[in-house]
Formats: structure tokens, C-alpha cells, sequence
């Protein structure tokens, strides 16, 4: 499949006015995407679970303009008009002009809300610019009624992608693959799929609780970082291993052994965030206690056997990673052992969840 095989021929029908809502999870990624080429192409394929309670839903309404011109949107976010949210959108709708070529005959109304806290640290690009492909997608549906659903995903992931690369993972669940891998047959660097191949009932229901160790905005955004890549000392080499990595995790998801996937997703982690402590500027986004976070879950793990592991997005909060059956347990230690490092005791349980849902 090539981009050009998402460029619509002409539609059968046409709509006036309407609007269509969307609800779309987060997700948190086990093998990394870091590094990127042009038209948003990862420079290595990435694997999340799709998250279930941290989502955003986004509401498109739209109306037919008398003379199409330019894009034409205005965008609030929890009920008020947000004007500096409107560039992303506005590049949002650049690169994918050639795909959705309706987009300049509407004027747009979008209004979005998150379930997770907005100032919580977590990224609310995959969450937010999933749901809204997903919207622009209900509305080309309307245009081509035609499009079957598998049609549908593959284009919402396509969109959604070029908004930001881990939107792409946010239409399915519960295990999704972004990116070319050579032992995963349909996979793609232009949108992602379902994982495809058999998982072990472990990792059913994954639990996912996010401790909030820095609900601030971050000092290097994931575009800035991504872009660092390009002349790494050490890019090629962590480009291979996330290739490596993904190839080894197949048999792990497969089997259900927890420690070895606990040594993949722990590595994962630190290899991303060695890769901003050692790219020109270098940065750190971990804080004090993501570290005093990351020694406390390795000496429960030790000291009760309880295969419960970390994974790290591009900031300071720790997803902490556990089995559905230990949650009991978890919860007690994070009580216990973990809400002092969580900025105001703040942290959020999710799991898990089956991907992007229609609302209206
Ligand atoms: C560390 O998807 O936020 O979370 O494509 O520039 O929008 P853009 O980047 P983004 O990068 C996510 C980076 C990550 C790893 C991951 O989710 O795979």
C-alpha cells in the first residue's frame, strides 16, 4: 500500500451540515518510536497497549461554506476557545489536504475534552489528534459511503499519524504495531495495524497506573526530540535495537514470560531516555523521583516476586506496568511505597482497552 492509495476519488454524495463524536484512548508504547523522517515516517516500527480510561473526545460539527477558500476551524478545548491550539490543527490540516480534499468546503467547529487532568503531564496528542481523524474520517464516510471498516481504521491511523506518529496507534486495541517490521507481515510505516499474532491470556487486561511525578509542561516537546535524532552518535544503533527489540518481544507476548517481557520494556525506556541525556543539546526529563520511583518498583519486584515493571514516555511520569491478578497488591505498594513521589499524591489507574468508539 502506497499514500497515494489514500487519495480519494470522487465522492458519491454530498452533506450539508452535521456532526459526528468521537472518543479515542491514549496509549503507552513498549518499544519506542524516537526518530522520525519526512511525512511523519518512523525511523523504527513502535508497539503500545491501547489505554482505556485516559481518552479524549472530540466532537466535529461542520457546515458547507458558499465559496471554499481556506481552512476555516475554530477549536475549544473543555468548553473555551483555545486560539493557540489552532497552528497544530492548522499544519494538521496541511499535510493531510491531498487525502481529505473536502477539507477546505466546510467550516469546522471542534471541541474537545480529555478525561485525563489537562495540566497531568500526560501527551494528549495521541488521544486528541486519533479522535479527530477519526471525526474527519465519519464525514468522508458520509462522502463515500462506500468505505468498508477495515478501509475506515486504516485511513483514521493514516490521518492520525500525520498529526502525531503515536495518534497512529490509538483507532485499535489492545496491542498495536506503528511501523515496518520484517517478522510482522502487515505492518506499516504509513499507519498501524493490530498486532497480529497470538498473545498470552497474562496480558489480558494490563494494568497501567500512571504515577504523576510532574504534571508541568515539559522543557523539549517529542517533535524537538524526535528531530535530535537526525545526526545521533548512537541513532542507527537504537534504531536497529528497537528493530531487535520488537523481534524478541513477539515470542515473549506469545509465551507469556513475564520477566523477559519486563527486561525488554524496562530497557526500552531507559534506551529512550539514554537517547536524550546523549543527543546535541541533551536534555533530561526525568526528575528526582522518577528515579526514587524506578528503585522502589525494582526492590518490590525483588522482594515480593511480583512481575510489576516500568515503561517512560518523553517526560517525568512513570507508567508503572503490572498483570490484572497482582492489582490488589500493586495498589497496596503504590499506596504504601509510591504516592510520596507523585506531585500532590496524584496518580491515575488505567488499563488495557479495545480501542477508538463512535459516540454519536
Ligand atoms: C516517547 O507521537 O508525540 O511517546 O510524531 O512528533 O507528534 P510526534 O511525536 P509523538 O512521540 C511519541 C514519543 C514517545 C514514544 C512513543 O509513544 O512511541
Amino acid at each position: 500500500m502506497t499514500q497515494m492509495e489514500f487519495i480519494p476519488s470522487e465522492y458519491t454524495t454530498n452533506i450539508e451540515s452535521g456532526e459526528f463524536t468521537w472518543q479515542s484512548p491514549s496509549n503507552i508504547a513498549l518499544i519506542k518510536y524516537w526518530g522520525k523522517l519526512e511525512n511523519q515516517i518512523p525511523a523504527n516500527p513502535s508497539i503500545s497497549f491501547t489505554l482505556d480510561h485516559c481518552k479524549s473526545t472530540t466532537t466535529l460539527k461542520f457546515k458547507k461554506k458558499e465559496n471554499p477558500g481556506n481552512f476555516d476551524f475554530d477549536f475549544f478545548f473543555e468548553g473555551k476557545e483555545k486560539e493557540d491550539f489552532k497552528p497544530k490543527i492548522r499544519k494538521f490540516f496541511e499535510r493531510i489536504e491531498a487525502y481529505c480534499p473536502y477539507l477546505k468546503d466546510y467550516y469546522f467547529e471542534i471541541h474537545s475534552e480529555n478525561s485525563f487532568p489537562h495540566s497531568s503531564g500526560i501527551a494528549s496528542s495521541a488521544s486528541g489528534m486519533s479522535a479527530l481523524a477519526l471525526c474527519l474520517m465519519q464525514l468522508e464516510k458520509e462522502l463515500n459511503p462506500k468505505i468498508d471498516k477495515e478501509q475506515f481504521n486504516r485511513k483514521a491511523s493514516f490521518l492520525a499519524r500525520l498529526g502525531s506518529g503515536s495518534a497512529s496507534r490509538s483507532i485499535a486495541g489492545e496491542l498495536v504495531v506503528w511501523g515496518k517490521h520484517e517478522y510482522i507481515e502487515s505492518s506499516s510505516d504509513l499507519y498501524a495495524i493490530e498486532y497480529p499474532h497470538q498473545v498470552h491470556k497474562n496480558f489480558k487486561n494490563y494494568q497501567d497506573t500512571i504515577l504523576l511525578v510532574d504534571k508541568g509542561e515539559k522543557q523539549v516537546s517529542s517533535t524537538i526530540g524526535h528531530d535530535l535524532m537526525h545526526g545521533h552518535p548512537f541513532a542507527e544503533k537504537r534504531f536497529e535495537q528497537a528493530n531487535e527489540n520488537l523481534k524478541k518481544l513477539i515470542p515473549v507476548l506469545k509465551s507469556g514470560d513475564l520477566s523477559a517481557f519486563i527486561k525488554i520494556v524496562e530497557r526500552e525506556a531507559l534506551s529512550l531516555h539514554a537517547m536524550m541525556m546523549s543527543s546535541q543539546p541533551y536534555f533530561i526529563l526525568m526528575k528526582p523521583n522518577t528515579l526514587e520511583i524506578i528503585n522502589k518498583i525494582w526492590e518490590f519486584r525483588e522482594a515480593t516476586k511480583i512481575p510489576a515493571c516500568f515503561t517512560l514516555d518523553a517526560g517525568a511520569n512513570v507508567h508503572l506496568l503490572y498483570p490484572d491478578k497482582h492489582k490488589d497488591e500493586v495498589l497496596e505498594f503504590i499506596k504504601n511505597e509510591l504516592v510520596v513521589y507523585c506531585q500532590n499524591a496524584h496518580y491515575i489507574c488505567d488499563q488495557v482497552g479495545d480501542g477508538a468508539k463512535k459516540l454519536s
